[in-house]
């Protein structure tokens, strides 16, 4: 199993973008020239910068051929790259009034590296924003690692086998980034999904958090039964709301760091 599956990811397109316009509405660049968005996925996100700064000239890249041909199948007039998102913080041909990126940057590397690298990528007056989820901890990702590490499983699952997470506390970004940053605001928001049934929660990590298990594991019959240990291990936790449905929240971490208009 491998690459990443747009369809699957965007059974929660509502739930998945709403973060992306929040970030997006707090912004304070006007008119900015050029826009890039890191990790654009099936293009759910940028769809939302493209309608926010309809005049700016757009980009959107992504390491995923499958996310990549969607997006572009979706807008074919906005320019695509498939491209690594800490190559491209490396690189230094040209810079953008807006570096944007929603729920990708959880999966590179070296944040205390790469995030002011992206900074560097920003013009003079411009602005990287950034939100990644900030609930590793939170019970869903426990139970992950917890049926993951149990007798039946652990064999399946050596150490350093599943690919980890990046991401760091707000403390963290703020001693990154704000010695580069002529301003930089940081804020955690959680969202209280409301999802249909317990089953939802596992359809949902399979989109994202469940696939760096799914992916070590070798048949599709091991993922099922992996699937169903893990939803087994939700049921108890999130009962059926009497008002109908079950309660998911999810807490994410954003970043808007503004690069002075002198730099
Ligand atoms: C959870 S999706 C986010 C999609 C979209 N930005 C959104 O707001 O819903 C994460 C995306 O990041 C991409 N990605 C992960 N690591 C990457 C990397 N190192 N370079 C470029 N894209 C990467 C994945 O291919 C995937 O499309």
């Amino acid at each position: 199993m491998s690459g990443w599956n747009p369809n699957q990811y965007l059974k929660f397109a509502a739930e998945r973008t709403q973060p992306c316009r929040d970030l997006a509405a707090r912004i304070a660049v006007s008119s900015p020239r050029r826009v890039i968005d890191l990790g654009c996925g099936p293009g759910n996100s940028s769809a939302v910068l493209i309608d926010h700064w309809p005049d700016a000239e757009f980009t959107g890249l992504d390491s995923s051929a499958e996310m990549i041909d969607r997006a572009r199948r979706e807008y074919p007039r906005q320019h695509w790259i498939a491209g690594d998102i800490a190559e491209w913080a490396a690189a230094s041909d040209g810079q953008f009034d807006v570096v944007f990126s929603n729920a990708a940057m959880q999966w590179v590397e070296d944040h205390a590296a790469v995030y002011p690298r992206l900074l560097s990528r920003v013009a003079p007056g411009g602005a990287l924003a950034i939100q990644i989820p900030g609930n590793i901890d939170a019970l869903p990702h426990r139970l992950m690692r917890e049926v993951a590490a149990s007798p039946e499983w652990k064999g399946s699952f050596p150490p350093g086998k599943v690919r980890e997470w990046h991401h760091h506390e707000m403390e963290f970004y703020y001693d990154t980034l704000a010695p580069v940053a002529a301003r930089l605001d940081l804020w955690a928001t959680e969202y209280l999904h409301v999802l249909a049934d317990v089953e939802a929660i596992v359809e949902w990590y399979r989109g994202t958090g469940l696939r760096p298990f799914l992916e070590v594991l070798e048949t599709d019959a091991e993922r099922q039964r992996f699937a169903a240990d893990y939803l087994a291990s939700l049921r108890p936790h999130f009962p059926p709301r009497a008002a109908g449905g079950v309660l998911f929240p999810f807490r994410r971490i954003f970043l808007i760091a503004y690069k002075g208009s002198n730099l």
